[in-house]
């Protein structure tokens, strides 16, 4: 008898479950030798590892002093510190593929291992590229974010997201890849400009919108201090942001956005095409906080919302000094925009709209008449 070489089908099952776990922490100055937070972080009793301290140049020049204390800091606590490395911030940096060369060739020149650290201390642009770098040399180095605009701590800085541009596409590579620990110091944002403190206050609308209503109040009755960026108003504004960004990603059933529904990213299909329209020179949070007014008035239009509440949201969004009407929605192509982001969420077209201020849901498809409606509204204001 003649042994068939066609196999049985033999179907083994694999499940496991990995748990993650990373402390988020707000503080000021946490290279003051006083400081324990780093130091109760990185944990040098069994290994020896080192870090690499990574800065946004901006960073670098606008505190100046900050090299020094990085150094001073981990050597009075016995961790080895490699020497500082200053790159381009901004979103050049994710357009720039030698970046992560650069930083592969930092890891293979120090022998940075799987024990040791990057820290990398900048705008949410160079804090994903970092993370991706992080996430792929011996896949995966361990990652201490410490992000430095206010969107980087309320956002792009606390989630499980990292990401470069490729041919000119927003995020086309990237990895989800959790940090070792994150953290939030405030004193960094002193030396942000007002375009950067308040582009990032528009993440911060945008998850009030979806999911709290009371945060929505409490944005609205500070707006005045938001818009002069006072400090209590702002840091206020962002824990409560960054809290409702891991609590999505902890319990909102998806955290590495296996299906297609994305509701943290209410008012991004049309603010990812803006940003790459202006060849970045509109801000991400300048463009979410657009993408915002025209999913808003989009759900009045369709009436899902009422009228009334729209005004509110867009009275908020310039009321903290949003410019609305940017002469480049004007050559927004919707059904092209809608198709990228599409493309991006992978299966189905999913956007979320409003049907309460707090409340979010999905919708599969837009009206183009409809959202070119309102587009010709924000065009008016
Ligand atoms: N991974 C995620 O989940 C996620 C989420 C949201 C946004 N993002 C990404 O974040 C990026 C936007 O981040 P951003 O708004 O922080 O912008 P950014 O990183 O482009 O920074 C804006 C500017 O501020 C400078 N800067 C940084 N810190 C500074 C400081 N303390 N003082 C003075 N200048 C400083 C930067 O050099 C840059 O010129 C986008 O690329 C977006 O795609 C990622
Ligand atoms: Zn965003």
């Amino acid at each position: 008898m003649s042994q068939s070489n066609v196999l049985e089908q033999v179907c083994l099952s694999q499940k496991f479950t990995v748990s993650y776990e990373y402390p988020v922490v707000f503080c000021r100055n946490a290279f003051d030798p006083t400081n324990e937070t780093l130091a109760n972080l990185i944990n040098n009793k069994h290994e020896s590892p080192c870090v690499l301290p990574i800065f946004d140049e901006q960073v670098s020049l606008l505190h100046p002093e900050l090299k020094s204390d990085v150094s001073t800091y981990f050597s009075n606590i016995g961790v080895e510190c490699l020497p500082c490395l200053v790159l381009e911030g901004g979103e050049g940096c994710k357009n720039n593929e030698s970046l992560i060369d650069t930083l592969y060739a930092e890891v293979e020149m120090h022998k940075i291992d799987r024990h040791s650290y990057f820290l990398v201390i900048g705008g949410g642009a160079l804090v994903d590229a970092v993370g991706f770098a992080a996430a792929t040399a011996h896949r995966g180095i361990r990652l201490i974010r410490m992000p430095s605009t206010v969107l980087g701590q309320n956002d792009a800085g606390v989630g499980v997201k990292n990401a470069v541009n490729f041919h000119n596409r927003k995020n086309f590579v990237g990895t989800f890849a959790p940090p070792f620990a994150v953290v939030n110091d405030f004193t960094l944002l002193d030396t942000l400009t007002a375009r950067d403190k308040r582009a990032g206050i528009a993440e911060a609308i945008k998850v009030a919108l979806i999911k709290d209503a009371t945060f929505f109040e409490e944005l609205y009755a500070t707006r005045h201090a938001l818009a002069n960026f006072e400090a209590k108003a702002t840091e206020k504004m962002i824990i409560k942001c960054a809290k409702w960004h891991l609590d999505h990603i902890a319990n909102g059933g998806d955290p590495f956005e296996l299906g297609s529904a994305r509701p943290l990213d209410f008012g991004h299909w049309s603010a990812h095409k803006l940003e790459q329209m202006t060849h970045n020179a509109l801000r991400h949070g300048e463009a979410v906080a657009i993408g915002i007014a025209l999913d808003t008035i989009y759900s009045a239009l369709m009436q899902h919302i009422s009228i009334e509440q729209a005004d509110r949201v867009v009275e908020l969004l310039l009321d903290l000094g949003f410019e609305l009407n940017h002469p480049i929605l004007l050559d927004l192509d919707i059904v092209k925009a809608l198709d990228e982001f599409k493309e991006h969420l992978g299966g189905d077209l999913c956007i979320t709209l409003l049907s309460d201020i707090g409340k979010g849901f999905e919708v599969n498809e837009i009206d183009d008449a409809e959202m070119l409606n309102a587009i010709n509204q924000i065009k008016s204001i």
